[in-house]
């Protein structure tokens, strides 16, 4: 590398990009600037794919034209960054590569610089490479070099610029809320920043702008959004970022439906955006109770059948004891009809289950209709007609699986939930070209947290009950409904949000149904309390995960896919090497100790540093 002059750009101006230039430009004399992609050397002709955000442009050095030009070029290697002079020309007879649209043309170059120089790059510059993720995230800005995430980011800012002109268009108002904040409760944890003017408090980095935007709302702002960055510390998947970016949204005097409307008419435009695909509206709409009984996950994904099944009436009675006295005791015996699944071995069959234990499944039924008979471990506890009944409910036909889960009714739902989507990935019973939206509706106000031994919000605190459900509040809590809508795309959850609270009386009873003591709830949340007394107008609002659906539209099995710096599932992000350790002086000034015993044991063990990082996660969950 060494010896090679490295010349200044001086006043020479880039003319075009390296996709721009066509048959029409020929005889053009032209400025070009990139990165050498590649270099091939024919006989004394040195050509160049010369290649930028946009494209390539071949260049050809010959000795004829310019012997001092060609002999320098002679010096270039990839990724070397150069600028060149030169005349647009035909390429020669047989010489166009269909494959890329400056392919007709090539560029005669009569002058280079050699702006800079390049080691040799880890990952090479193109789509489809096979390296690890861990060497694409170190190396992101090579990374991002290549075809496929200059597609994602300029994908994402297309879709940007669509949401900002249309909401600009229907009145709505972009407007930045802070950063440095009070805890806004989203069911993750904080990411706390020390304030050094303020010894011993922190900012809460804000889980999302929820209460500000309803704030703005009391302020009469009407219809609100941003494009804004969420910050929450919570397990990490495929999925999931501890920052990600929302497009945020709130109306004054709207109902769901209006809200649902708008949603969907930005949907549509972002879709035929991005894929040039078209769907109808009003999108599908299933409430918490339908999606959970018939596909098992409140996130349903819905461009498939194998619905479940309960067959809880038909096994009551029955010689099957797990299946009698489960339902005896309340809960349910459900199944699902794998259509084709015959296939599978009785090894594979029995494998599943392990699959489904994570979500509570202690044990899996399946009966398999093959070669017109059942084969099945738990036949021999049926008579002929209870299994002529369970065939019938179910559909079963030659060829299929019918799998079975009794338990607790939470448990079967998501046990067969997560069980069908696998299944429906085995047998590739999904449609990987269809976009299949729907809302998910009428969400229980409240779930029992186990562990905390008490009711937590379903979506957020500040989301209104169903007016018919708000007296049962105090004595009923678990069969208020909530005025909480989500919108599901191919089984993901892209976005929630609800019709909120917009009156302090009825904000308190909720406080008090979550066992928020008043004097907390004045303490974390005085300030909304106090504005909903000024006026507060009835409002409702959405937040749409921007990542989660550019991945769907870009084709990405991850976010971290359309995201220019994304973190790992340890939350580390491996090019800058955050987060990492303040020194000493910084710590004092903020006020703060880090734990001495952890530091201590840090030393004792030679520190493992959290970017030697890290198998990703699997894709989807
Ligand atoms: P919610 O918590 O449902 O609602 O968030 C809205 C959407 O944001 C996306 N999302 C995420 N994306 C990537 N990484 C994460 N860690 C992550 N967490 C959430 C999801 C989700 O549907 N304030 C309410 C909205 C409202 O009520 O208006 C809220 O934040 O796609
Ligand atoms: P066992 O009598 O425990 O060997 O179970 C007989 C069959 O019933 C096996 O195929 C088990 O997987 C299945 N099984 C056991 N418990 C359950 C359950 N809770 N739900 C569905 N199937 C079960």
């Amino acid at each position: 590398m060494s010896g090679i002059k490295l010349d200044n750009l001086g006043d020479w101006k880039r003319q075009c990009s390296c996709a721009a230039l066509r048959e029409t430009d020929i005889d053009k004399e032209i400025n070009l600037m990139g990165w050498v992609h590649t270099r091939r050397d024919h006989g004394g002709v040195i050509f160049i794919d010369l290649r930028d955000r946009e494209g390539i442009t071949q260049v050809v050095f010959n000795p004829e034209w310019d012997k001092d030009c060609h002999e320098k070029a002679r010096n270039l290697k990839p990724e070397y960054v150069i600028a060149i002079q030169g005349k647009v020309r035909l390429r020669p007879e047989g010489m166009a590569n269909p494959k890329i649209p400056t392919g007709k043309i090539e560029v005669m170059a009569n002058e280079l610089k050699i702006l800079n120089k390049s080691k040799v790059p880890p990952i090479a510059i193109e789509d489809n490479i096979n390296v690890g993720e861990e060497l694409r995230l170190r190396y992101r800005y090579l990374d991002l070099r290549r075809p496929q995430m200059q597609h994602n980011l300029s994908l994402r800012h297309r879709v940007y610029q669509t949401i900002r002109s249309e909401l600009s268009g229907m009145g709505f108002l972009e407007i930045e809320t802070p950063f440095l904040t009070k805890s806004t409760p989203e069911g993750a944890r904080d990411y706390l920043v020390p304030s050094r003017l303020n010894p011993g408090n922190f900012y809460a980095l804000p889980q999302s702008p929820q209460i500000f935007k309803q704030i703005l709302m009391v302020s009469g702002y009407d219809r609100y959004f941003q494009i804004v960055k969420c910050f929450r510390d919570e397990d990490l998947r495929a999925d999931r970022q501890p920052e990600f970016t929302q497009l945020d949204m709130e109306m004054s005097f709207v109902d769901r439906k209006d809200i649902m409307g708008i949603i969907e008419r930005l949907l549509k435009l972002i879709f035929s955006l991005g894929k040039g695909i078209k769907f109808d509206r009003p999108f599908p709409c299933l409430t918490y109770r339908e999606a959970i009984d018939r596909f098992g996950l409140d996130a349903p994904d819905i461009r498939f059948g194998m619905e479940l099944t309960d067959i809880s009436g038909l096994v009551a009675d029955s010689g099957f004891k797990i299946f009698a006295q489960t339902v005896a005791k309340g809960g349910h015996v459900k199944g699902i009809n794998a259509k084709g699944a015959a296939i599978m071995s009785r090894t594979e069959l029995d494998g599943l289950l392990e699959k489904i234990r994570p979500f509570g499944a202690q044990g899996l039924a399946w009966i398999k209709i093959a070669s017109g008979e059942l084969q099945s471990p738990i036949k021999k506890f049926f008579t002929q007609s209870q299994l002529d009944s369970i065939l019938k409910r179910m559909g079963g036909e030659e060829g299929d699986v019918l799998l079975f889960v009794a338990d607790r009714p939470k448990i079967v739902a998501e046990s067969l939930g997560r069980l069908r989507l696998i299944l429906g990935r085995r047998l590739d019973l999904i449609p990987r070209d269809r976009l299949a939206f729907v809302w998910v509706t009428d969400f229980p106000m409240f779930e029992f947290d186990e562990e905390m031994g008490r009711y937590v919000a379903m979506h957020h605190p500040f989301t209104s009950p169903a007016d018919e459900d708000i007296e049962l509040l105090e004595h009923a809590p678990d069969r208020v409904r909530a005025m909480s809508y989500d919108i599901v795309l191919n089984g993901q959850e892209i976005g929630g949000g609800s019709i909120r609270i917009h009156r302090s009386d009825l904000q308190k009873r909720v406080f008090d149904c979550l066992s928020i003591k008043p004097s907390d709830a004045r303490k974390k949340f005085g300030f909304l309390l106090d504005a909903l007394e000024y006026g507060a107008p009835p409002h409702g609002g959405i937040a749409l995960g921007l990542d989660r659906l550019l991945a769907i539209l870009a084709g990405a099995d991850s976010i971290r896919e359309v995201i220019a710096f994304p973190k790992t599932q340890k939350a580390v992000c491996l090019m800058t090497g955050a987060p990492s350790e303040p020194d000493h002086a910084q710590l004092k000034e903020l006020h703060l100790r880090t734990d001495l015993v952890l530091r201590a044991k840090k030393h004792e063990e030679p520190a493992k540093s959290p970017h030697s990082d890290e198998g990703q996660d699997e894709g989807r969950p």
